[in-house]
């Protein structure tokens, strides 16, 4: 990784002890050492790699990107912030970072895989139309799905509004009044599941994503658990 400097301030106010005015209070007061030196200086430079930042003598690690795989449970709102709902943010409890956010949406009802980082770059990748990433998902829909609907799904339906959606693979797991059914779809176009359902007079009822490229949902991880993710995992995004 590269050597990043940067204000003893800053430093702390990113991993989240507090805002820079409360961390430059900590600093003043003689609340942080650095390599075992307090420092009273809150503009003092620190060696993200090389300094060992301590706040009443617990090291204080940098981290420059955070990746969290969330399991999101329904009633949360894929959103950093939000007036009245709980958001999936607020559900990483543990994180450092102050600019988290979700890679992608998934509507409120909505369960299953959430990637969040701060890794604009990889969420870029992961999201950009053209990169056709899959997205899998496990849904229950109302009606009999059939062996036409996964023919109109290969070819793309329309979403209305002259919106088509691109080919997609539509497993069907059990064709009943309620069926149940896996879809993998190569974008992310507002309620797009639902709307392909719509397209051939069905309701998708419950709705879980299961995997967004090489990420695969951890079924270890109850609804509103999450961890970080694995080197192996990272690696193979990027
Ligand atoms: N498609 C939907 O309709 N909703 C989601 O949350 C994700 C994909």
């Amino acid at each position: 990784m590269a050597v990043i400097m940067m204000r003893l301030d800053k430093y702390l106010a990113d991993m989240g002890i507090g805002t820079r005015t409360e961390v430059k209070k900590l600093i003043r007061q003689g609340k942080i050492a650095v390599d075992g030196a307090v420092i009273k200086s809150p503009e003092a430079k620190i060696d993200t790699e090389k300094n060992l930042v301590t706040l009443g003598g617990k090291p204080v690690s940098y981290e420059t990107f955070e990746y969290y795989m969330l399991n999101k449970p329904a009633g949360v709102v894929s959103a950093t912030t939000d007036a009245k709902d709980k958001t999936v943010i607020d559900l990483i409890e543990t994180r450092k970072r102050k600019d988290l956010f979700p890679v992608g949406r998934l509507d409120k009802d909505t369960e299953g895989l959430l990637l969040i980082t701060n890794d604009g770059e990889l969420a870029h990748r992961l999201l950009a139309p053209k990169k056709h990433v899959d997205k899998g998902y496990y849904a229950k829909v109302e009606g009999v799905v059939t062996e036409e609907d996964q023919k109109a799904f290969a070819e793309g339906v329309s979403l209305g509004g002259g919106e088509m959606a691109r080919p997609a693979e539509l497993e069907i797991i059990v064709s009943d009044e309620i069926s149940e059914i896996r879809l993998t779809i190569q974008e992310g176009k507002f309620h797009q599941v639902k709307r392909m359902f719509e397209s051939v007079g069905k309701k998708v009822i419950y709705l879980k994503r299961l995997s967004m490229g090489t990420l695969v949902l951890d079924e270890t991880l109850a609804l509103g658990e999450y961890r970080k993710l694995t080197e192996e995992e990272l690696k193979a995004l990027c």
